[in-house]
């Protein structure tokens, strides 16, 4: 296991030097595939991808993306799909080409087409860098606790804890669809380097469980502990409890 943590103070830091490593990465490879989250924690690594496009520090127009998920039940254009998220936190922004992108379907009314759909390019596209948001169940992905490690793309039920703390971004908790589309764990790990960031208090106990917790299928982020190259970016909130014992 050769994991890297890094723990900031200052939250722009962090996603300062995150977004150089990207740009790093994307200028070495221009054909790179990248494994992309939604969730309030990538929003501001994809602004610095913005601003580095917009600086020409950067081209996408050869990169291809693979999402993690996607809700059942919403339609594409659905305010808090994240096929809609993606199209407006970074896509509509950069000169990434609409067809290099990937999000698995949860609008299909064929939730086995839409695995077998993505379960195949998955199988087909190596993911270069994987980043990962972390739930405060340990989730990756819509991979919630009790998911096997060896699981592909599925369909998932989410934890109540999930759909509460989506439910922010909704009216109303029962607006938060029940249901989601994941890539597996297996494909998560077969990425070849995996980002994990990781910002607030409320993520302390998972990160902690990730990074030193047993590996068991309760914590679905301690597999990480297993992958080749992990990076783990950390504000102080959210490395709380290794760094200070809370
Ligand atoms: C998002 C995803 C989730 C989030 C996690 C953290 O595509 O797969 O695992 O990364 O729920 O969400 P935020 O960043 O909103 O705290």
């Amino acid at each position: 296991m050769t994991v890297n943590i890094k723990v900031f103070n200052d939250i722009n830091q962090l996603y300062e030097e995150v977004a150089s490593y990207y740009v790093e990465k994307i200028n070495q490879n221009p054909n790179i595939c990248l494994g992309l989250a939604t969730g309030s924690t990538p929003i501001m690594l994809y602004q610095k991808l913005i601003m580095a496009y917009k600086d020409q520090k950067i081209s996408f127009k050869q990169v291809r993306t693979f999402n993690l998920d996607e809700y059942i039940g919403l339609h594409q254009n659905h305010k808090q799909s994240y096929y809609t998220f993606m199209k407006e936190q970074l896509f509509k922004h950069i000169d990434i080409q609409d067809d290099h992108t990937f999000i698995p379907r949860g609008d299909m009314n064929d939730d086995i087409k839409a695995i077998k759909t993505y379960q195949n390019l998955l199988d087909k596209n190596k993911i270069d860098i994987q980043l990962l948001g972390i739930g405060a169940n340990g989730h990756i992905g819509f991979n919630e606790p009790g998911t096997d490690f060896e699981s592909k793309t599925h369909v998932v039920k989410l934890a109540a804890k999930t759909r509460s703390d989506n439910a922010r971004l909704f009216n109303h908790l029962d607006e938060v669809p029940t249901h989601a589309i994941t890539m597996g764990i297996k494909e998560i790990m077969g990425a070849k380097e995996i980002i994990v960031i990781a910002v607030g208090q409320n993520k302390k106990d998972a990160v902690y469980e990730m990074i030193y917790g047993d590996i068991n299928i309760n914590l679905p982020a301690s597999i990480l502990q297993k992958h080749p190259n992990v990076s783990i970016y950390l504000d102080e909130a959210a490395a709380s409890k290794f760094q200070k014992g809370e």
